[in-house]
């Protein structure tokens, strides 16, 4: 404990809500490794807290308006306790600055994502009535030497780099999180270790990109292997790589490793190489159809996810039905879509949004109902075989139903297990939607 705790016996509360993806999932448990240390204790109710913090993502409009809408919420408990302190982490942080001090009142404190060792000075001043703001972007800042509090579970995020250097142009990434970096290999594997011994059994190796890591002569490949030797019990998972540097190393090592995991989630974006071009995508799809023919040669029944765009600016019906014609052609596992929102100081915002929202949806919930029918193909052969699966806890829908993850991360719900979780069972697979599989664990003999 540190004396700042000391000095205080009643600790403040922290309320924290994080949005966005999971290197922002991964950062909100690095806050509150900080705020730990700085003496603050946490609460999963925003009423009880003395601290009420949003974690926010600025990827797509509609995510920074459903943080606007939880503002407002927050404002109204702000008038029935002054003393509330309400802070903006992430991305919005970063890109609407002295806005939100100024537009929105009711904000205390405003910290981007390379400020955060700053959140104990700037709540302490926040508590004087002193409003703060931090989000200077650093060119080295990695949170190396940070503990993160992780909740409880058995499979942790772990950023191994920060940052994005490929601006892709209708994407704000390289704006909020500034430059790539990396942080060390030893800082990476000390971590890992303490997460064996604390009994985790999967570890995400988390970064925008995640591939590009570089460690002086260790770069993804030799980082991921030797994750992977710390403990051969662990699942080592890793997201999110850009086809660019899907190295050939890479691709053995999941090949040839274990206890890596046979999926990778390689973002496609579009089918159509003019608009591949436009994206500053750095590849176009006889490139891309060739990396996926290569990793599947090499690691046989791997399973493959992508994000889609629809409606960038001047895509055209022939475009999308490229998009279409290559997610047939790749017969993905899963696919994430999203309808194109337009990003203030990105390359993409100057092309204009010319492509009707209607456009958009309807593009998407195309790609969708064929996407469905392609992963319901792809699962139908799995009833009958039996998969090792990874128990995780209770399924979404019901607690007494179990869930768990295959080593190629498609979900299988099965009967109760509370003693099984952080096991590796055998469940035979019984039946199969598009999106999960169910059965029932192999008796023992
Ligand atoms: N670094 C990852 C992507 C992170 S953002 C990668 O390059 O693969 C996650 C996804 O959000 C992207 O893959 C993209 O499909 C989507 N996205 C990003 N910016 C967007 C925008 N302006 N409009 C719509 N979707 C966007
Ligand atoms: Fe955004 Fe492209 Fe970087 Fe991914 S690779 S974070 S899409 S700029
Ligand atoms: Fe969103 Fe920032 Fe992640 S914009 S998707 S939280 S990197």
């Amino acid at each position: 404990m540190t004396s700042k705790s000391f000095q205080s016996p009643d600790p403040r509360r922290v309320y924290v809500e994080t949005y966005g993806c999971q290197m922002n999932l991964a950062d909100s448990e690095l806050v509150g490794g900080i705020l730990k240390s700085g003496g603050y204790t946490f609460t999963g109710e925003m009423a009880e807290a003395d601290v009420v913090l949003l974690n926010t993502c600025a990827i797509r409009e509609n995510a920074e308006q459903r943080i606007r809408g939880r503002l407002g919420l927050i404002n109204a408990r702000k008038r029935s306790n002054p003393h509330l302190v309400v802070g903006i982490l992430g991305c919005m942080a970063e890109r609407l600055r002295d806005q939100f001090l100024e537009e929105e009142r009711l904000v205390d404190i405003i910290v981007g994502p390379d400020e955060y060792r700053r959140l104990p000075e700037l709540l302490e001043s926040a508590f004087e009535g002193e409003r703060g703001i931090a989000v200077r972007l650093s060119r080295v800042e990695t949170y190396d030497d940070i503990e993160p509090l992780r909740t409880e579970g058995i499979s942790a995020w772990l950023s191994v780099m920060r940052g994005c250097d490929k601006f892709c142009t209708f994407c704000v990434v390289p704006f909020t999180r500034g430059r790539e970096r990396s942080r060390s290999q030893e800082g990476i594997l000390r971590e890992v270790r303490n997460l064996a011994e604390g009994g985790y059994r999967e570890v995400t190796l988390l970064g925008q990109n995640v591939n590009s890591y570089r460690d002086g002569e260790c770069d993804f490949a030799a980082l991921i292997k030797a994750v992977a030797a710390v403990d051969r019990s662990i699942r080592v998972r890793f997201t999110t790589s850009h086809p660019q540097d899907m190295s050939d190393a890479l691709i053995e090592a999941i090949a040839t490793t274990e206890n890596i995991c046979k999926y990778i989630h390689l973002p496609v974006q579009s089918g159509s190489d003019r608009i591949l071009s436009l994206m500053n995508r750095t590849y176009n799809t006889a490139g891309y159809l060739r990396l996926v023919e290569k990793i599947r040669r090499a690691i046989p029944g791997v399973s493959l996810s992508t994000d889609i765009i629809s409606g960038f600016p001047t895509e055209t019906d022939e475009d999308h039905a490229a998009t279409m014609a290559l997610m047939r052609e790749v017969q993905y596992d899963g696919a994430y879509t999203f309808l194109y929102s337009a990003r203030e100081r990105t390359k993409a915002w100057e092309m204009g949004d010319d492509i009707p929202e209607e456009v958009k949806s309807a593009r998407v919930t195309e790609i969708v109902a064929m996407q469905r029918l392609i992963a319901l193909e792809l699962n139908r052969p799995l009833v009958g075989t039996v998969l090792p699966v990874l128990v995780e806890g209770p399924s979404k829908k019901s607690d007494a139903a179990y869930m768990g993850r295959t080593d190629t991360n498609k979900t299988v719900v099965f009967p109760h297990q509370h003693e099984a979780v952080g096991d590796t069972l055998q469940i035979h697979i019984e039946r199969v939607n598009s999106a999960t599989l169910f059965g029932r664990p192999l008796v023992a003999a």
